[in-house]
């Protein structure tokens, strides 16, 4: 018998031989509860994945004990955060001279610690940060604590476009580039790499890494939050260039200094075992269905089925978005007129519920209807909602002042 308490408070972890191996029915309830109910907001399960992580929950690979009560210092951890590590590698075609590294405090973590790392990267400390959405607002408001900050077309007064990079006064010595590649709340996505002749540049792909393939070698540092694309909440990953580490400044907390968790393999201290495991679990089922190319060209098809009744609904749905920068995974639209009819919105939400296509509410910054369309959301599940979207215009239509 196998006991463990290396990560939970006395008493917490169990004898896995005590413990009866769940399969079979509950196994079967569960998969329908995900078959049947589409998390069309925040990440949704990936089925194979759930089921996999509840049949090795109590029994990990034969260890005896679950992921949840391993030691970070183990052999068999090891293996999970190494594997997860070249999986991300593969999948991603990320060069030899880029770290990747497992930290905590999600994508907010990451706005504090891209300046605390980069932005003494030249005497000026400054960096330039273009804002077209509120995450990338939050990111630019955090880094001022540490620097200078150059605001890139804040005072856009609604965020549903990407200005023209002719546009653009980027300051040739700041310490880096900072943009938002898809703005979750706003839908707005980069279809392309800003240009920044020799200044690095960051991106946070929190709600689109690993839905398309990229060119890290293009970047300094790429962060991702996994929980909408590749996992759950409770990791976050950072690539970052070999050559940048070192730079912190002498405030950046431990934690959060790259170098220090680069040299450390992300284990200086407790990493969110748990999420890397289940991360590692999300990247197998990506390569096995194909890997980025493949979710691309199925991203692609998910979205354009909703957008394309979106331009054919003869303004009955809108969405605000340029259609040169609309994103991929958050497809944010209102119903009846521009500004939304809240009491069509509200039927439409409450039908879409009772089919089981839950978390379509819009941010409540936003309003509206937004749908994420997020890997884990099969080509099924947005024919699903494009058929409803078309049933209620049929049904609408005539409610509408045209
Ligand atoms: C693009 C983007 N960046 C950052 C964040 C913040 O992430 P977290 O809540 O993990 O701190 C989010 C959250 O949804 C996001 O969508």
């Amino acid at each position: 018998m196998k006991v463990c308490l290396s990560q939970m408070g006395d008493g917490a972890a169990m004898h896995a031989e005590e413990v009866p191996l769940y399969n079979g029915p509950l196994c079967g309830v569960y998969h329908q509860q995900i078959a049947e109910v589409t998390d069309m907001g925040n990440s949704s399960g990936f089925p194979q994945v759930l089921i996999q992580a509840q049949r090795e929950l109590l029994n990990y690979s034969g260890t005896g004990i679950s992921v949840l009560e391993m030691s970070h210092r183990t052999s068999d951890f090891s293996n999970i955060i190494n594997t997860t590590e070249n999986l991300l590698r593969e999948l991603l075609n990320i060069p030899e001279n880029y770290k990747v590294l497992f930290l905590h405090g999600g994508g907010t973590g990451q706005f504090s610690a891209v300046p605390l790392n980069l932005i003494g990267l030249k005497k000026d400390r400054c960096a330039d940060y273009i804002v077209t959405g509120i995450w990338s607002a939050k990111a630019a408001k955090e880094a001022e604590k540490y620097g200078k900050v150059n605001l890139i077309h804040p005072n856009l007064d609604r965020y549903t476009s990407i200005p023209d990079s002719s546009s653009w006064s980027l300051n040739p010595s700041a310490s880096y580039v900072y943009y938002c590649c898809n703005e979750t709340v706003h839908g707005v996505e980069f279809n392309f790499i800003p240009e920044t002749k020799d200044v690095i540049i960051v991106s946070d792909m929190s709600s689109n890494f690993l839905s398309r393939p990229i060119d890290v070698s293009k970047f300094g540092l790429i962060f991702a939050g996994a929980q909408k694309n590749i996992g759950c909440a409770g990791v976050t990953v950072v690539i970052v260039k070999e050559d940048l580490l070192g730079n912190a400044l002498k405030e950046c907390p431990i934690v959060l200094d790259y170098q220090v968790q680069a040299g450390n393999s992300s284990l200086y201290n407790t990493p969110s075992c748990f999420s890397i495991y289940i991360m590692k679990l999300v990247l197998e089922w990506i390569k096995s269905n194909g890997g980025a190319e493949a979710m691309e060209i199925l991203n692609k098809k998910k979205s354009s089925l909703i957008y394309d009744i979106i331009n054919t609904s003869n303004g009955f749905y809108c969405c605000p978005i340029d259609v040169s920068c609309r994103s991929r995974m958050n497809i944010p639209f209102r119903i009846g007129k521009k500004e939304g009819d809240e009491a069509l919105e509200k039927l439409f939400l409450d039908g879409a519920s009772k089919l089981g296509m839950i978390s379509l509410k819009g941010h409540r910054s936003v309003g509206g209807i937004r749908a994420s369309l997020y890997n884990a959301v099969t080509l099924e599940d947005a024919q699903a909602l494009s058929a409803y979207m078309k049933e209620f215009l049929k049904d609408h239509l005539t409610e509408i002042d045209h």
